[in-house]
């Protein structure tokens, strides 16, 4: 019997290369699935590197609505991500988003359409944080695919990156200067953080239990940590480093003028900004638990990556870590 074909975009990334990488591998999956990898761009190592690892690469572009029929045409599963940061247009991902949910509720082979989403904030804040738009624009397109009658969706809530961290946000301002974590809340807040290399996890997870999730939202992340947290892990992990490390809160308008001094638009450092107020005041998953999607995952739920384990493995921190 043919096996079902699941279509990943953003296979070349790092939440569909996740989920390609799952689907390419897990008995559990190889079984009964084939990779369908979705990129613009099959000439470059990332797209030939996933056809020599078995996935079918194919082109398309989420702006060009008739290539992404094409790319989904005869497949049992969707998994779907749009790139906000890449053009810093919220429109551009709503449409980019609608016509993913167009071509999936137009192809009768599938049968389930999972969305990388994240809470509407304007809604969830009562207007407080209006400009949270990469969040917004993926809230509007799941809103979008819960209008369609009997479409079967289910959403993925991608929790914060834990790539975010280090080299990034925990950083040394000057050469064998004191490691500092800087953001704009309460060393209190708690966040859910989120390895992306555990897409796949969670998809997995998605795929496996179709029925039961149809319609609702499955929280990716390991667990919530606050700041604190996060600074007191790094200081187990890396004791000589962790000496000097420190938390720092700053208020608001200096930490935009952080990222702008960074070369980031005054629009996108308002954003950022209210992105990690949704953190202390609202909460990124609007105080959801995580214990339904844990329990989903039965068994994967060990695999989640901690963030001692990605500190400890990253290859972001610019130098060497001890
Ligand atoms: N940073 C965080 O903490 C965080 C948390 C939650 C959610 N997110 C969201 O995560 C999303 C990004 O996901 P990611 O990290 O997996 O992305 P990524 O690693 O930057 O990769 C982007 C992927 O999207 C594909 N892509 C982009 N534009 C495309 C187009 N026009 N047509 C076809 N494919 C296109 C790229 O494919 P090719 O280049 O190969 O064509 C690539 O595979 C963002 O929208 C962001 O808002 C981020």
């Amino acid at each position: 019997m043919d096996k079902n074909i699941i279509t990943v975009f953003g296979a070349t990334g790092a939440q569909g290369g996740s989920v390609a990488d799952i689907f390419l591998t897990d008995p559990a999956l190889t079984i009964d699935w084939t990779v369908r990898a979705v990129t613009r761009d099959i000439q470059k190592d990332s797209s030939k590197n996933l056809a020599k690892r078995g996935a079918e690469v194919v082109a398309a572009d989420l702006n060009d609505a008739a290539s992404i029929r094409k790319a989904i045409d005869g497949s049992t599963a969707v998994f779907a991500v749009t790139n906000y940061w890449e053009s810093m247009d919220a429109a551009k991902e709503i449409t980019q988003g609608k016509a993913l949910v167009d071509a999936a509720a137009a192809t009768p082979t599938v049968k389930h359409f999972i969305w990388s989403s994240l809470l509407d904030v304007k809604k969830l804040s009562n207007g407080a944080l209006p400009n949270v738009y990469h969040f917004d624009s993926k809230a509007a397109v799941e809103s979008y695919a819960r209008s369609l009658p009997d479409f079967p969706a289910t959403f993925f809530m991608p929790g914060f990156y834990l790539s975010n961290l280090p080299g990034q946000t925990i950083r040394q301002f000057e050469p064998n200067g004191p490691w500092t974590m800087t953001f704009p809340i309460k060393d209190s807040a708690p966040m859910p953080y989120f390895d992306t290399n555990d897409t796949g996890l969670f998809v997995k997870a998605i795929v496996l239990n179709r029925d039961s999730v149809l319609g609702k939202r499955i929280y990716g992340a390991t667990e919530y940590i606050t700041p604190k947290e996060i600074i007191s892990q790094f200081q187990e992990v890396f004791p000589e480093a962790g000496k000097t490390a420190a938390y720092n809160q700053v208020p608001p308008e200096a930490y935009k003028s952080l990222l702008k001094g960074a070369g980031m638009p005054d629009f996108a450092a308002q954003e950022l900004l209210e992105n990690f107020l949704l953190f202390e005041q609202f909460g990124y998953f609007g105080g959801a638990s995580l214990d339904e999607t844990h329990a989903l995952l039965g068994e994967d739920k060990e695999k989640l990556t901690t963030w001692k384990k990605h500190a400890r493995e990253s290859k972001k921190w610019g130098v060497e870590m001890k």
